[in-house]
């Protein structure tokens, strides 16, 4: 493909090794169909890995150092094999840096430097996991390199744990999991509770899943991401009156909650932990309809979904409100809804095929005259999850 030829000349550009000693390796982003602010609190989740992601091309160098180089920023980093450890002015480096240092805490101490040049498409900050994919696919590429076995299942909690303990971000599992085990034309049901999932056929026929970009810049993301965490915790303690056991809300059936929620104390805590258990309850629904292939049904559950996010979770705004009531508002339309953390970011939206025309059109110019903000939209296949491109290049 001349794109990876192109990155490959731009490979040996930048460190000037021998062409011949590239791998390259591949990882998509993730788009969730259902299932917010599940993953953390133990229930399941519904994500799908797109076509489009990050590459990364690799070849070891003759010295014990690392060298990252990208083709959207200008930083390039060099660092000893021997001693990685964050640093804010490393800014995107830090998350190859972060999978470097997960190994050795497995115990998988490199035996020689590389050089790695990461190329990604997908738009930064949107919440398609532009992280978890330069996480996953460094990973994957560094095994591969090493030798080692690649358990994708190990690799996404392995990211996870870097994500976490490395960068700082205390995100759920979902992201690292469908970008490490994505399959292309299937949704991945996970359950985050014992990790089983199963891959399902996502056949949505003449309806197309559009994503939409508000392009709005996502602030403080982290710290209120953060904040919701604490008050399912919060509303955890509070259930274990009825429940001593109890560690995490997705261990309660829908029922179990509501005759108990009387003993969540604060009302704000209670909203959040309702949004919860409904949303878990709402991805089994969703399982049952789409069994029968009732995609409009499925989108009543998206719409549902983003209400909720919205009034009970509070994790939406107004730029990803506009877009969900354009969206909705156009004919051919099944349902729309938030994906992701929120606070910004994307929207996704189930729209009959002869319709994305004008739901590009009508959506964007509503978009744009409510907020001033110029979205972008990607109708959206379903992809493979991290894997070595060897006949492709
Ligand atoms: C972010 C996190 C995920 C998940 C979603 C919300 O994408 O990284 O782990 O919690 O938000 O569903």
């Amino acid at each position: 493909m001349a794109q990876l030829q192109e990155l490959k000349r731009k490979f040996v550009q930048q460190f000037g090794s021998n062409e011949e000693i590239i791998k390259i390796f591949q990882a998509p982003g993730r788009v969730n169909l259902i299932g917010e602010h599940t993953d953390y609190n133990g229930g399941s989740v519904f994500p799908a890995a797109l076509t489009f992601g990050t590459t990364l091309l690799i070849a070891p160098r003759d010295d014990r150092k690392l060298g990252f180089a990208s083709t959207n920023f200008p930083l390039t980093k060099e660092t000893s094999i021997d001693n990685v450890t964050f640093s804010e002015e490393d800014d995107w480096a830090n998350y190859p840096k972060g999978i470097v240092w997960e190994l050795a805490q497995r115990d998988i101490y490199l035996s020689q430097g590389y050089n790695l040049l990461f190329h990604g498409e997908i738009p930064n900050g949107a919440g398609l996991s532009s992280s978890a994919s330069i996480e996953v696919v460094t990973a994957y590429a560094l095994l591969v390199m090493e030798g080692k076995p690649t358990d994708t299942v190990q690799i996404a909690l392995w990211s996870q744990h870097a994500e976490n303990e490395f960068i700082g971000v205390k995100s759920g599992i979902m992201d690292q999991f469908a970008v490490a085990n994505g399959r292309k034309d299937h949704a991945i049901l996970l359950d985050c509770d014992t990790l089983k999932y199963e891959l399902v056929p996502f056949q949505s026929g003449v309806y197309k899943l559009v994503i939409g970009n508000t392009n709005k810049r996502r602030r403080l993301v982290d710290s209120k991401y953060n904040e919701r965490r604490s008050q399912c915790e919060q509303a955890v303690q509070d259930l274990k009156q009825a429940f001593p056991e109890l560690t995490l809300l997705g261990q309660l059936t829908l029922e179990q909650y509501r005759a108990n929620e009387h003993l969540i104390k604060d009302e704000t805590v209670r909203r959040r932990a309702r949004h919860v258990v409904e949303e878990i309850h709402r991805v089994s629904l969703s399982m049952e309809v789409l069994k029968h292939n009732d995609l409009a049904a499925f989108g009543l559950l998206m719409n549902a979904s983003h209400d909720s996010l919205r009034d009970l979770y509070e994790v939406t705004g107004i730029e990803l409100d506009t877009m969900v009531d354009a969206a909705r508002s156009v004919p051919g339309v099944l349902g729309s809804r938030m994906t992701g953390a929120g606070f910004g970011g994307c929207t996704v939206s189930l729209v009959h095929q002869d319709s994305v025309e004008r739901f590009i059109a009508d959506v964007g110019s509503k978009y744009e005259a409510a907020t001033g903000l110029h979205p972008d939209f990607y109708v959206c296949n379903i992809g493979d999850g991290v894997r070595e491109l060897k006949g492709e290049v």
